[in-house]
């Protein structure tokens, strides 16, 4: 062999070696245990979005707590949907009776927001409580039906907790002591409200227009996940309306794709009347749904 074509090999070699150690080197550097060279983005459809394997923390957590909390509180009877049994179509007698009892005529359910002081409210504590539990995950209800935010959001003036009642971020200052005690934050976040006024003007339209959607639903969502980066969005209250209504593919595909959260957040299956048990990250199907295996 002449000396150039020693060089030449050796030469061969050596890029041969340099490129399989640096292809070591960005395994070994991945996080997971899927290697993507080419950076993998999703399309705002369901096909393409359903392919996002679930993040491993969320298989590896097990135990996750709820919490349900805000105006609805206050009553403290019959539960979140408190405002719909009271004043909706359906009204339901025994809440009915209740305000008649202990409240004067003329009291709105807005009134109860004053009385939403959050007095001994300790989020450390609760962090505390909630990490030697065992749990490892913590979901709030960012905003329930009752359309009132947890949180100093820009889209919801006046019927939120730092306008009005306890005067403090409670989404802010949970996630800030769960994070502290090495928990995951989730925020829990209803698309729908039962009397925001544009959300019934669209329901009148068949969900032919989306003035709830782009005005007050996508700016709020949008908020919640760049303010508090939530490991997990527990999606609910699709109102009756589908998928394209609520724009869900599109949120998702900036989730996973351009969201500061996009490697790590996990979502549900609640984003549309036409998405439950088969569409999103992980299937919660109906309240109290027991899959009865690991899924
Ligand atoms: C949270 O609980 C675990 C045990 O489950 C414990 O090892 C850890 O120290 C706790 N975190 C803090 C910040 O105390
Ligand atoms: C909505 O749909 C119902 C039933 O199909 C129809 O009667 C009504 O006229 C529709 N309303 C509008 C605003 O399109
Ligand atoms: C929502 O969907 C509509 C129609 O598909 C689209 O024009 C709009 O840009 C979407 N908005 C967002 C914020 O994704």
């Amino acid at each position: 062999m002449s000396n150039m074509a020693m060089t030449v090999l050796v030469v061969i070699y050596f890029l041969v070696w340099i490129s399989q150690s640096s292809l070591a080197l960005a395994i070994s550097g991945l996080p997971d245990a899927h290697f993507s060279f080419v950076e993998n983005r999703y399309e705002p459809n369901w096909a393409s979005l359903d392919t996002r394997p679930l993040p491993q923390w969320y298989t590896d957590a097990k135990i996750g707590i709820f919490l349900h909390w805000g105006v609805f509180s206050v009553p403290s009877f019959g539960g979140a949907w408190f405002w719909e049994w009271w004043k909706g179509p359906n009204p339901r007698q025994d809440i009915v009776n209740f305000m008649k009892k202990n409240y004067k005529p003329g009291f709105t359910y807005a009134d109860f927001a004053a009385e939403f002081t959050a007095t001994f409210y300790n989020p450390d504590r609760w962090a505390e409580i909630f990490n030697a539990s065992g749990a490892k995950y913590v979901v709030l209800t960012t905003k329930h039906h009752e359309g009132f935010c947890n949180w100093p959001t820009k889209y919801s003036w006046n019927w939120n907790s730092m306008d009005v009642g306890p005067r403090r971020d409670l989404v802010g200052d949970l996630a800030t002591a769960l994070r502290k005690q090495g928990l995951k934050f989730g925020a829990y976040h209803s698309l729908f409200e039962f009397f925001n006024p544009l959300f019934l003007q669209d329901k009148a339209n068949n969900f032919t227009t989306q003035d709830f959607v782009q005005t007050k639903t996508l700016p709020e969502l949008y908020e919640l996940v760049n303010m508090y980066k939530p490991d997990l969005i527990w999606s609910d209250g699709v109102g009756m309306a589908e998928d394209m209504y609520w724009n869900s593919t599109n949120f998702i595909a900036w989730l996973y794709n351009d969201s500061p959260v996009k490697d790590v957040v996990v979502t549900n299956d609640r984003w549309g009347s036409n998405t439950r048990c088969k569409h999103g990250g992980y299937l919660t199907c109906k309240d109290h749904y027991n899959p009865s295996k690991i899924s």
